[in-house]
């Protein structure tokens, strides 16, 4: 999608969301739980990646993290004083599965399903998400997502959660960003485990496809009522040249269509096939598989934070992320930037979802995560972060022109509730609403948190 197609933002004014609009929050286990070894939990391959040298910023782990395991009803209270209406939260598979086989730990689910009574209690929804990203490290031990039978544990896994919370939890998301689990924990080596071979990328992305749609079969099986996965889209933007444009859509496959033909037309798109040949021969997708992984859903997660910007670059060697971008020039868009460098765009977001309501219609879109790092500054007790308030406000008005332009979105998820665990940043880097003292888990909620819950009390801007 080239710039010229961006739509127009309005700056200001007042915006109304459509009626039943779904406001919250997200987080992630790893990222905020702590509690590492308590009540029978079993390693993941964070907790071996966070601590292997050089792989996290200053060598941070997500033992401690926000303490959430044992001050969810601090949080959950937090919520429910800003008025929050959903919660989307991930469960964490050696916490329920210690080897990501075999026995529960009831202990586990306990925790669980304590959270979403506390939450109900407090009249928030809970969204649950099943894999984000904290893979028993038994599993990976046998080649983790490199290994087809993953898959099939992951259905079982999902079987066992929803057993237990699926009388209270309406809306399950299979995965979180399969993208990022498999092109930066497999192809490229930076997130966990920490491999780095482009055909174990796409080998990766294929069973986690495949673990989403068995996951699925079996949610349904158990009654779940709405089933989703989550992806990180962004749109890949480009000069007009043939050659950029040309980039752009070699970018496109390997960041966007690789996940979206697959689960929403039952079939990977045949420039991303080829172009991946010179790493894998793809026969690890048997018969079969591809009805599996296009089998219908509910609901399309969609987590946004910056578009992908393109050039042509001949000679430049491929992005480790995406195998196969040799020639290609990544980033450049001339735009504020958050503390994670990420361009600040909010038409991009318009566009991703006019765009996937135009190329994937009929299922339903929910912003699953948005948000912005930046370097708070804690004050007299209190955060004043206009700058991440006015990320908010801009994406916000993004959303709302892509419903005006017919985009069926139906709810935003503010990534994230607090400050946390991010991944190989470490705590350096801070996405919260809500702000953490990692020393003394004080929380104190940030201006946006306050503006926020404003927001969703009016149902808009
Ligand atoms: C997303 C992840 C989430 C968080 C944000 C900033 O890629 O899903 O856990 O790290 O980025």
């Amino acid at each position: 999608m080239s710039a010229e197609k961006s739509f127009e933002l309005r700056d200001s004014g007042v915006l109304t969301f459509p009626e039943g609009f779904v406001w919250g929050a997200a987080t992630a286990a790893y990222q905020i739980e702590g509690a590492a070894r308590d009540d029978g939990r079993g390693p993941s391959i964070w907790d071996t990646f966070s601590r292997t040298p050089g792989k996290v910023h200053a060598g941070h782990t997500g033992d401690v993290a926000c303490d959430h395991y044992h001050r969810y009803p601090e949080d959950v209270a937090i919520m429910r004083d800003l008025g929050l209406r959903a919660y989307r939260f991930s469960v964490s598979w050696p916490r329920l599965q210690p080897d990501g086989s075999g026995p529960v730990n009831p202990r586990g689910l306990d925790f669980y399903d304590r959270l979403v009574d506390e939450l109900l209690g407090a009249g928030i929804t809970p969204v649950v998400t099943l894999y984000h990203w904290d893979l028993p490290q038994t599993l990976e031990d046998r080649g983790g997502w490199t290994n087809r039978d993953t898959a099939r544990h992951f259905a079982d896994y999902a079987a066992i959660a929803h057993a237990r919370l699926g009388d209270r939890v309406e809306t399950w998301t299979t995965l979180n960003e399969p993208w990022c689990s498999a092109f930066l924990g497999y192809a490229s080596g930076i997130h966990a485990p920490g491999r780095d071979e482009p055909a174990l990328g796409f080998t990766a992305a294929h069973h986690l496809l495949l673990g989403h749609g068995l996951a699925t079969a079996a949610l349904r099986a158990s009654g779940a009522e709405k089933v989703g996965v989550t992806l990180n889209l962004a749109p890949v933007i480009s000069g007009d040249a043939p050659a950029d444009r040309a980039a752009a859509e070699i970018v496109d496959g390997l960041q966007n269509r690789i996940f979206l033909d697959p689960l929403l037309h039952g079939e990977y798109p045949a420039d991303v096939v080829e172009r991946a040949r010179r790493f894998t021969d793809w026969s690890f997708v048997q018969d079969g598989d591809l009805e599996i992984i296009g089998a219908p859903i509910d609901l399309l997660g969609v987590n946004y934070y910056t578009p992908q910007t393109v050039a042509a670059a001949p000679g430049e060697a491929a992005n480790p992320v995406f195998p196969g971008s040799e020639g290609i020039a990544f980033g450049g868009a001339d735009a504020p930037r958050t503390a994670m460098g990420w361009a600040i765009q909010p038409s991009g977001l318009t566009d991703l979802l006019v765009r996937l309501s135009r190329d994937y219609p009929g299922t339903p879109l929910m912003i699953t995560e948005n948000g912005a790092a930046f370097d708070d500054v804690v004050e007299d007790g209190r955060v004043r972060d206009t700058d991440r308030m006015s990320y908010l406000d801009g994406h916000l008005r993004a959303a709302h022109a892509a419903i005006e332009a017919g985009a069926d979105l139906r709810g935003y998820l503010v990534w994230s509730l607090l400050d946390n665990f991010e991944w190989a940043e470490g705590y350096n880097k801070r996405f919260g609403v809500v702000h953490v003292d990692y020393d003394t888990q004080r929380r104190i909620p940030k201006d946006s948190a306050r503006w926020y819950g404003e927001v969703v009390r009016r149902n808009g801007l």
